[in-house]
C-alpha cells in the first residue's frame, strides 16, 4: 500500500496529542494493570529476551498513518544527509586484521536524519515521544523500573530518512536499546535485517559475523515492519542492517530513552555525527571536565 502524504490525507482536524493517535483498544496504556496491556509486555518482554527485539504491531491507529507520513515527509528536507563506510563496530577498517575479517571490512550507511531540534514540540512525532503512558509502557517491556527521554537537545528524538539507494550497512548499536516508530515504508527494499545474539560480552564470535558478511542467510532474521508499527531493539549483541531502498521512501522516528537521566551527547561525537552542536552540549562538557577535576 502507498500512503497518500498529501495534506488532505493528514487530516488537519486530528487531535494533536500522542495518546489518541495510539491505538489504546490493543494497546490500552492508561490501564498498565490490565489484562490486554500485560499481555502486550509479557510478549513484549518475551521477545526481548529470546531476540532481543520486539515488534507492537499496529500500535498506531490506522486512520492516523498518513498523518504520522506527513509529519516525517514535510520534515525531510531539513534532514542532515550523510554517506560514509564503517565496519560493523562503529570505526574504519583496521588493517591490521586479515583483509576478510570483520574488523576490516566496512559497508556503506547512507541516510538522513532531522534531530528533534527541528521537530514542532506541539506535532504528532514529539507528543508521542514524550507521552508518559508510553514512558511508562517502554519501561516495564525493559523490566525496567523507570526510562527517561534523553536531556539532549538533538539525539533524543530523530527522524530517519532513507531514499532510494541509501542503505544502512551492518553494524552493532553502542547504546543499549532504541525504540522507532515506522512512519512510511518503502515500496521495495529497506527491510531490517538482524542476527539475534551473535555475539556476547567476552566472545565477538568473529566466525559467525564473517559469515553473515558473506551473505550467509542462516543466522539472519527478517522484520518488515509496517507503518504504525513500534519496534524495541537491543542492538549491542546483535548485528544488523536495513538493506537497500530499491524503491520509495522510508522514514522512521528514532525515539532516544536510557535508564539514567541526564544524557547527553559529548561535544565531539555530536559534531561528528550532525556537524553542529548546542549550547546544552557546550554546557554538558564544562559539567564533565568539572566533575573530573573535582576528584
Ligand atoms: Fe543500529
Amino acid at each position: 500500500m502507498t500512503l497518500d502524504t498529501t495534506r488532505d490525507a493528514a487530516n488537519e482536524t486530528m487531535p494533536r496529542d500522542g495518546m489518541s493517535i495510539i491505538d489504546t483498544d490493543r494497546y490500552p496504556l492508561d490501564q498498565p494493570d490490565s489484562d490486554a496491556l500485560q499481555q502486550e509486555i509479557t510478549q513484549a518482554r518475551a521477545g526481548l529476551e529470546k531476540d532481543g527485539c520486539a515488534r507492537l504491531s499496529g500500535f498506531i491507529r490506522p486512520e492516523a498513518h498518513a498523518a504520522l507520513a506527513f509529519e516525517t515527509t514535510a520534515l525531510s528536507p531539513l534532514a542532515l544527509h550523510s554517506s560514509e563506510e564503517y565496519t560493523p563496530y562503529g570505526s574504519g577498517p583496521d588493517d591490521s586484521f586479515p583483509t576478510d575479517h570483520p574488523r576490516r571490512r566496512a559497508h556503506r550507511t547512507t541516510s538522513g536524519s532531522v534531530t528533534r531540534d527541528l521537530i514542532p514540540t506541539d506535532g504528532l512525532i514529539q507528543q508521542i515521544y514524550g507521552n508518559p503512558y508510553l514512558i511508562a509502557f517502554i519501561a516495564a517491556c525493559l523490566s525496567a523500573d523507570e526510562i527517561y527521554q534523553f536531556a539532549d537537545p538533538m539525539r533524543g528524538l530523530i527522524i530517519n530518512s532513507m531514499d532510494e539507494g541509501n542503505v544502512l550497512g551492518w553494524h552493532f548499536d553502542a547504546n543499549e536499546f532504541i525504540v522507532s516508530l515506522m512512519t512510511r515504508r518503502a515500496e521495495v527494499g529497506g527491510v531490517f535485517e538482524y542476527c539475534p545474539g551473535i555475539r556476547a560480552p567476552g566472545n565477538e564470535n568473529f566466525e559467525d559475523v564473517k559469515g553473515v558478511l558473506d551473505g550467509k542467510p542462516d543466522l539472519i532474521k527478517n522484520l518488515d515492519l509496517q507503518v504504525g508499527d513500534l519496534q524495541l531493539f537491543k542492538g549491542r549483541y546483535s548485528l544488523h542492517r536495513v538493506n537497500q531502498i530499491e524503491k520509495g521512501t522510508r522514514h522512521t522516528a528514532i525515539f532516544g530513552y536510557t535508564r539514567q537521566p541526564g544524557f547527553i551527547g559529548s561535544v565531539a561525537s555530536t559534531m561528528k555525527v550532525y556537524g553542529r552542536v548546542m549550547q546544552e552540549h557546550i554546557d554538558a562538557e564544562h559539567t564533565r571536565q568539572t566533575d573530573g577535576l573535582a576528584d
